[in-house]
């Protein structure tokens, strides 16, 4: 079966064609980045208009590298939800027409689901169940992925999420967006030497506006004689430790021996290094994402909504005319 997939939820307009859900035939990234760059983050209304002038663009070169037609689409899967409530809506609307005119179904998918499914485009053989430690520019969450449409949050953050707080941080060192990948470089040359603080739940959660706002406060009181980099290196290694305890923590006590790392933030290597490191000294098994499908991406979409689609929550076009974008979809709805 093929899948054409869509994402448009933030800054990059996406299209992939993946067939069965594992392989990947094209996958466009379109990004937006250079133009949000200006403004220091995602301008929404700037980001729905570049998705309305690139999308069919996208699906055409998508096509294209597949070296495939319209006609050879079985479905269609679309990122409904969480994101900007207007970009989302231009993928949405796009899917809802071609689904309409090749009369196909469409598969509703939830952009968080898709970032999940990349470990499945990066691993053959990988199946539920397992733990997923989902970190993105908007979520952070350990979800137990109890099936490829079953989902169970086992915790998530109270605030910020890890990779706001690591565009943020970015930004207060006068670094430019997207700030998580130069807040690492920055940090590959200094050293953990500020003590910040760590915030440590009965449960599962997690929480990064604390120590948000004490680097700001470090950066504020320090000014000219502050060492970027050391501070860069202390705030990545101190989320990086928070993120790998806590998971570990919610594994043994639910007896779960094997985690995917999913999201934006999961092209972090420190992060990487260390759940990878955490996992071995316990005999765990741990799978991490494929660096090209860490960020936004449809391919992982596509391969989402291919379960989404065996396990029968596909629609009928005609059926579905009303499928909206949701902003602040939750995980499982
Ligand atoms: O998943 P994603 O592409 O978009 C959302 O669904 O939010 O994640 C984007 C986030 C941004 O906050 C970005 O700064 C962060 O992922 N990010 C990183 C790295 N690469 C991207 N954070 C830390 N280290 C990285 N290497
Ligand atoms: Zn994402």
């Amino acid at each position: 079966m093929i899948c054409l997939g869509i994402e448009s939820s933030c800054d990059e307009t996406s299209v992939a064609i993946v067939k069965n859900g594992r392989e990947v035939l094209a996958n466009v990234v379109s990004t937006q980045i250079p133009i949000h760059k200006k403004f220091g983050g995602v301008v929404p209304e700037i980001a729905s208009r570049k998705h309305l002038t690139n999308i069919a663009f996208v699906v055409k070169e998508a096509l294209d590298n597949a070296k495939l037609d319209f006609k050879d689409i079985d479905y269609i899967g679309v990122t409904y939800g969480p994101g900007l409530i207007g970009a989302l809506l231009v993928g949405v609307a796009y899917a809802k027409s071609l689904a309409y005119a090749l009369n196909i179904p469409i598969v509703p998918t939830h952009h968080i689901e898709g970032h999940i499914a990349a470990n499945y485009l990066t691993y053959e053989s990988l199946k539920p169940p397992f733990m997923a430690l989902v970190v993105s520019g908007g979520h952070t969450h350990l979800i137990n992925v109890k099936d490829y449409t079953d989902f169970e949050i086992i915790g998530k953050t109270r605030d910020d999420a890890v990779g706001e707080a690591f565009d943020k941080v970015a930004r207060v060192l006068g670094l430019p967006y997207p700030g998580g990948p130069e807040v690492s470089k920055l940090a590959r040359e200094g050293e953990f030497t500020y003590k910040l603080p760590k915030t440590k739940f009965d449960n599962y959660d997690f929480s990064f506006s604390g120590i948000k706002t004490a680097v700001i406060n470090i950066a504020h009181k320090e000014g000219e004689s502050l060492k970027r980099e050391d501070l860069a290196c202390s705030f990545e290694e101190t989320v990086t430790d928070e993120l790998v305890d806590t998971c570990i923590k919610a594994m043994k006590d639910l007896n779960i021996n094997k985690v995917v790392l999913a999201g934006g933030v999961s092209a972090n290597l420190v992060l990487r290094d260390k759940l990878l490191k955490a996992t071995k000294n316990r005999d765990y098994e741990c799978f991490l994402p494929d660096l090209k499908y860490c960020t936004d991406n449809a391919a992982m979409i596509a391969s989402a909504a291919h379960y989404n689609y065996v396990c029968g929550k596909s629609f009928d076009i005609k059926d579905k005319l009303d499928l909206n974008a949701i902003a602040n979809l939750k995980i499982g709805e």
